[in-house]
């Protein structure tokens, strides 16, 4: 099997973690490591010394053995940077969200598409195996009639001023609440709050409504007691939890649905039944993201359905950007 030839862009606090594992892919090699700051790219030199460094991003993706690059650089920066790579005939994963905008992403897509190549965003929970479970749950209808979804994503990550708590926290949950519900919402409702940097929120609630009638609901901020990654499923028979601060209960679900006996005359009661774990497999879901961006680089599935799962989220994330911009006072 021909050795892909990888790049990763972007060795700031994320970066290097998407290149350690590009590194470790089977019949692929990190061939260029590229960061425009000097000192990060001497710093990560030294943990891949096989890989050419760069701190010219235009200088890397005119390699023609190069054959794809990996994204991960401020969000501002995605739309052009992974634009310039598929005009230069390479496969294209960056991080999340695709582009600032769904103009942007549909811009990118056509192009991927035009040119036959990958364009894969780095929505890594949907590669989690607790939310491969989760999705199973749902569509297998073990847990009933889907009612509603929450998220909460609470005191994680890096406080960003160039990036809200919706669009970067956001996107996590809603890749995962679009991937569950497998639809787009017909109304989304936000409101959030900036105590620390002017007009950047920290802290957003979202509500949003899908054509079924769904619903779900997104607690998001970096400024909260509670370490949370949490999403909860609420079918009419049973309920389930994916909370991935647990290191081995990642999914617990509730034998738990309202009922009406008899003996009530009708009125509505919550019947509560086991409590089970179900076995979820403990492999990184970055791993597993980065092998299914290489199978698709080998040829195996379709090489733009998550660019455009990834632009629902971007579609979604401005529904919701519009609403905070309206409520705000
Ligand atoms: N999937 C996840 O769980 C996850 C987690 C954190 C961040 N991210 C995503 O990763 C991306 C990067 O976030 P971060 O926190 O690592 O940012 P960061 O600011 O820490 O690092 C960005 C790096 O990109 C470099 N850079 C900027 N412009 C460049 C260019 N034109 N060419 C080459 N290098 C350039 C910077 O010098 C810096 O080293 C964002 O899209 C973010 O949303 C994803």
């Amino acid at each position: 099997m021909e050795t892909l030839k990888l790049a990763a862009v972007g060795l700031g606090y994320w970066g290097p973690n998407l290149a350690r594992n590009l590194d470790e892919l089977e019949s692929a090699e990190l061939s260029w490591i590229c960061d425009r700051d000097e000192a990060r790219l001497a710093r990560y030199g030294a943990r891949f010394p096989d890989a050419r460094k760069t701190t010219s991003y235009e200088e890397m993706i005119a390699d023609p053995e190069l054959d794809a690059v990996a994204i991960a650089t401020p969000v501002v920066t995605h739309f052009e940077l992974a634009r310039e790579a598929l005009l230069a005939g390479k496969h294209v994963f960056v991080e999340k969200p695709l582009a600032l905008s769904s103009a942007l992403g549909e811009q990118l897509v056509a192009l991927a598409e035009e040119r036959a190549l990958v364009l894969m965003p780095g929505h890594l929970l949907l590669y989690h195996p607790g939310v491969a479970k989760l999705k199973d749950l749902v569509d297998s209808e073990e847990l009933g009639r889907l009612l509603y979804v929450y998220g909460n994503r609470q005191n994680l990550g890096q406080i960003r001023k160039d990036e809200n708590a919706l669009w970067s926290l956001g996107a996590h949950d809603l890749s995962v609440i679009l991937h569950l519900v497998g639809e787009e919402p017909a109304e989304a409702w936000a409101r959030g709050e900036s105590f620390l940097n002017p007009g950047v929120e920290d802290v957003v609630f979202c509500y949003l409504r899908f054509p079924s009638g769904v619903v779900a609901h997104m607690h998001l901020s970096w400024l909260d007691p509670h370490k949370m990654r949490r999403m909860t499923v609420v079918g009419d028979r049973k309920m389930a939890v994916f909370d991935d601060m647990e290191p081995e209960r990642k999914v617990t679900v509730y034998d738990k649905g309202p009922q009406q006996p008899a003996e009530t005359w009708g009125e509505w009661q919550t019947r509560s039944g086991d409590i089970s774990i179900p076995k979820v497999a403990n492999d990184e879901p970055l791993r597993l993201e980065c092998e299914h961006f290489l199978a698709l680089l080998r040829g195996e599935g379709d090489r733009i359905a998550a660019a455009r799962e990834g632009l629902a989220v971007v579609r979604s994330l401005e529904q919701l950007q519009s609403s905070l911009e309206r409520e705000r006072v």
